[in-house]
């Protein structure tokens, strides 16, 4: 049976490339679950109600192309503290955490509730103005137009709703290793998760 990983932390902090990374690296599968929550809000922002919009996510609807825009995040994180969203999204994430080769599982509460027995713990922070600045150039480089400032708001907004919901709020697991990525590169983040996973391995 093959392990899982979870990699949670707060948005934009590096945790998608770190885990995409993992996978390529060990053969895992890799669930961006982060995607699961903006396509509901992208039904919702189309006039559907939250929870039959979680129920009844299919894969045409993991395949949008506006899942990355900032209005749909900033939903992303208002549907996220529903609890029926949550609830109805649990089961399809275990399910894949368990595949038989491994999985690598990235969002904010994988290590605290989707997976508490995941054999890896990874929580990947950095500081807000840093988060900020790297979503600010994928929007801009996504053709969106917007300022710094704007996206700084968002990011420390979508943080303290992601920390401060009742159901599941975004925390590191008592387990978990903490990745601070702010004075990283990409590859020097990348070796030292897959070190870490290498040592949990023997
Ligand atoms: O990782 P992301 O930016 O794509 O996530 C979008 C929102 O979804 C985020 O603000 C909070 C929510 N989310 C969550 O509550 N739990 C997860 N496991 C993943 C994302």
């Amino acid at each position: 049976m093959g392990m899982t990983i979870a990699v949670d932390g707060p948005a934009a902090a590096g945790k998608g490339t770190i885990s995409r990374a993992l996978a390529l690296h060990f053969g895992f599968g890799h669930l961006d679950t982060g995607l699961l929550y903006r396509a509901t809000a992208a039904r919702v922002l189309g006039g559907d109600d939250p929870e039959v919009a979680a129920r009844d996510l299919g894969p045409a609807d993991l395949e949008r192309r506006d899942l990355r825009e900032a209005a749909v995040a900033a939903k992303a994180s208002e549907v996220a503290a529903i609890p029926a969203v949550r609830a109805s999204l649990l089961q399809f994430q275990r399910d894949f955490a368990r595949r038989g080769s491994g999985a690598v599982l990235d969002g904010r509460d994988i290590g605290t509730v989707i997976c508490p027995d995941a054999e890896v713990k990874l929580f990947v922070i950095a500081a807000p103005e840093i988060r900020a600045r790297r979503r600010f150039d994928e929007l801009v480089a996504g053709g969106e137009t917007t300022d710094y400032e704007t996206v700084l708001a968002d990011v420390r907004a979508r943080d303290a709703r992601d920390m401060g919901r009742a159901d599941a709020p975004m925390r590191p697991a008592n387990d978990a290793v903490e990745i601070d990525t702010s004075d990283l590169s990409i590859d020097e983040a990348v070796a030292r998760a897959v070190g870490i996973v290498e040592n949990a391995r023997t």
